[in-house]
């Protein structure tokens, strides 16, 4: 597993757990020393119990040494970073590229190149032909096999996944994939085998239509507002017909994270080198760029249309519950546009405060939630933590200066907070 960040090592301890011998390799020192002292560099439910189990049983290992880990591999995994270059928004294959220009100098016997990366249609193309050019009698295939893991839930999405994309026009590579893959036969997780471009691309239009989904539920949401009608009925009322499907009909602040802002960016750039517009994803990428800051003009509204020198607690930072990634999380736009409007913004996260500590300046962090409230003219939950769902709002009205909740995420029922005395301000409803 060449890439020990958050794909490569989900993937590589999910492996290791099928039974399989994986060793995880990283270029970063300090990263593979943290993960031989049993210290897990990020924040994933079950990650660190399922690493020191797979470590004990031997089948789990970490290393800087490319070379001899890929020299005894019968599949090597891509599992490095494609993030948005600066300037143009085309995914950024340095890491890609490098990591095959290693490889190619180490590999021996026959060996399955699998590239697990979120990389643009033709990536494939030019893995192999990287590895063709530095190792012209190396005998090797490239696969692509694109991720689909929820932050939060990326064990449970790697072992029960709704399926696994095969990439490749090899039979002896399709062959070793679905021997690595096998465990999951078990459980009816269906590999679907397939071209390489069309394995690249589905990952693309995958992720694409999920946030065409959100998006077009928030739209909904803001007509719901206008013409007096309840989005989560509305959600829920064509949600259950089949073809549509209820999940990621969620309104909320817009979407954030990883993978949804940076892949539509770069199928939108694929899209125009290939002149075939996608313009139902671009329209998709700035609603919902409009959309964050709208938000925090929202609270704004909700606070009488002022809150210069006033204090807004703010709570969940993350883009989404159960990670810390701050990644386009729609509160960096939220908080932004409340200062700008000259707020004074006291936060707390439940795991998310060093990141949004490196994002997000001026902002006064809280350990406790209901330190946070104290004082503020409202009350703006932005990320549905668990911990949000219970709050006591009794308390929560006395220590605000105004009782006004902005709930972001739906998570409140209107009557009961209109009965404790709140000014309540939902999504769609
Ligand atoms: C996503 C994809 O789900 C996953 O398959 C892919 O491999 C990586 O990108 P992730 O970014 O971890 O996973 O989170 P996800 O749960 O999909 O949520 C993405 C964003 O959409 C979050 O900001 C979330 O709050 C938002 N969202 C999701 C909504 O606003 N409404 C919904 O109904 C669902």
């Amino acid at each position: 597993m060449i890439g020990s960040g958050y794909v490569g090592l989900v993937s590589g301890a999910c492996f290791a757990d099928f039974g399989h011998t994986v060793v995880c390799v990283d270029k970063d020192e300090r990263k593979i020393e943290a993960l031989l002292q049993g210290s897990i560099p990020i924040f994933e439910p079950g990650l660190d119990t399922l690493v020191a189990n797979n470590v004990k049983a031997g089948r789990l290992s970490f290393t800087t040494e490319l070379s001899a880990a890929v020299a005894e591999a019968d599949a090597v995994f891509i599992a490095v970073g494609t993030p948005s270059r600066r300037g143009d928004g085309h995914a950024d294959l340095s890491y890609v590229f490098a990591a095959s220009q290693e490889i190619a100098r180490s590999l021996q016997g026959y060996t399955v190149i699998v590239d697990k990366s979120t990389v643009p249609v033709g990536t494939g193309d030019e893995v192999e032909r990287i590895i063709r050019e530095a190792a012209p009698d190396a005998d090797f295939a490239v696969v692509s096999n694109p991720e689909f893991l929820r932050e939060g839930a990326a064990i449970e999405d790697f072992k029960r996944p709704d399926r696994v994309v095969i990439g490749s026009e090899d039979p002896r590579a399709l062959q070793l994939m679905r021997d690595i893959y096998r465990p999951l036969a078990i459980g009816r997780s269906p590999l679907v085998e397939m071209g390489r471009r069309a394995a690249e691309l589905t990952k693309y239009a995958g992720n694409a239509f999920l946030a065409t989904k959100i998006t077009f539920i928030n739209e909904i949401a803001d007509l719901c507002e206008k013409v007096g009608a309840n989005v989560q009925d509305v959600a829920r009322g064509i949600g259950l017909d089949k073809r549509i499907g209820s999940k990621f009909l969620h309104a909320g602040p817009g979407y954030g994270g990883s993978c949804f802002p940076k892949d539509t960016l770069a199928l939108l750039k694929t899209a125009q080198d290939y002149e075939a517009p996608q313009r139902i994803v671009e329209a998709v990428v700035a609603v919902n760029d409009n959309r964050k800051r709208a938000m925090g003009r929202k609270v704004i509204a909700a606070c009488g249309g002022d809150v210069r020198d006033k204090t807004i607690c703010v709570l969940g930072l993350t883009f989404k519950p159960n990670t810390d990634d701050m990644r386009d999380s729609p509160a960096i736009a939220v908080i932004q546009t409340l200062q700008d409007a000259g707020a004074k913004i006291h936060a707390h996260d439940p795991e998310g405060t060093e990141q949004a500590k490196k994002v997000l300046e001026n902002v006064t962090y809280c350990d406790d939630p209901y330190v946070a409230m104290e004082g503020a003219a409202a009350l703006v939950i932005v990320t549905e933590w668990d911990q949000f769902r219970a709050l006591d709002l009794a308390r929560a009205r006395d220590l605000l200066d105004a009782p006004v909740l902005v709930d972001l995420r739906n998570i409140y029922p209107r009557e009961r907070c209109e009965e404790l005395g709140f000014t309540y301000c939902a999504i769609g409803r």
